[in-house]
């Protein structure tokens, strides 16, 4: 059964994604930039959240599941360097439809790549058995987080791994700070890491580290100055247009960041035996 919360999601990405892929430099990442240190260049900021998931893929791990998959591209990414099989769930059809049609463009790959529409909180029966899981920016749209776990604990086999890149709360939810992150970021799930850690605990799923990864941010970049300064006309717009409120949420996250209020982390939990 598809929640709520994934209806809005699938009508968000469904709307936008193409505006997504025109602001991401080309290089079809909808996630933000990450300058760690070894990072020289935006494709390299881009591509450093695969880097990360990369780095964490073992040499006996054979299967990959991309939670909220985007257009592919970390599938994509996985595939050419790694001899790994990835599928891809994004909740958008359209975002599928473009990960096949990229897919099908892509030169040869080590592994392979599938993508199938479907809702990473309610997924298909079939999907099992996987060595490893990871989410890219997708886990705030969980609704709830706890379906989430269940869902990539059911995926995963015992020891299987999973990998969430994403924001995590550092304070007190009831914040009101936090509030257009909420509406405008389509962000259902603000967790801590504690709360991360009690609901992936009551799925089987223990948490074995955590990466801060906000310093790696950019925050206040020329066009995120720009976005703060029509802030006014931007909130006027936002309940006619989903892409006026997503830059009012976009801008709500940059000024909790900064407040110290939200964290960026690579959070890893493994499937108990
Ligand atoms: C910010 S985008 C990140 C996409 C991709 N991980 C990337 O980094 O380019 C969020 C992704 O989460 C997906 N998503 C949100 N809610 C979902 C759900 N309930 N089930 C499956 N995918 C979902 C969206 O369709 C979208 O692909």
């Amino acid at each position: 059964m598809t929640t709520t919360g994934a209806a809005r999601a699938r009508r968000y990405y469904d709307a936008n994604t193409w505006k997504f892929l025109l602001s991401g430099s080309g290089q079809r990442a909808i996630h933000r930039e990450l300058w760690a240190p070894e990072v020289t260049d935006l494709k390299g900021a881009l591509h450093h959240a695969h880097d990360l998931v990369a780095t964490e893929i073992g040499p006996e791990d054979r299967s990959v599941l991309d939670l909220g998959c985007g257009v592919g591209t970390a599938a994509l990414y996985l595939a050419r360097r790694l001899p790994v099989d990835v599928v891809g769930v994004s909740i958008s059809p359209e975002q599928v439809r473009l990960a096949q049609r990229f897919a099908a463009a892509h030169g040869p790959l080590r592994g392979t790549v599938r993508f199938e529409t479907a809702d990473f909180t309610a997924l298909p029966a079939g999907l099992v058995g996987f060595d490893v899981a990871f989410a890219i920016e997708s886990f705030v749209h969980a609704d709830p987080a706890s379906a989430f776990f269940r869902e990539a604990a059911r995926a995963l086999r015992p020891g299987g791994r999973l990998l969430v890149i994403d924001d995590v709360r550092t304070g007190d939810p009831a914040d009101p700070r936090l509030d257009d992150v909420r509406t405008g970021w389509h962000a259902e799930t603000l967790v801590s890491v504690p709360e991360a850690a009690a609901l992936a605990a009551e799925a089987g799923l223990e948490l074995t580290g955590s990466t801060d990864l906000s310093p790696y941010q950019r925050l206040g970049r020329p066009r995120d100055r720009l976005i703060a300064a029509l802030q006014p006309a931007l909130r006027r717009a936002r309940s006619r247009s989903v892409w006026a409120e997503s830059l009012v949420g976009g801008d709500a996250l940059q000024r909790c960041h900064r407040a110290g209020l939200l964290e960026y982390r690579l959070l890893r939990f493994v499937k108990r035996s």
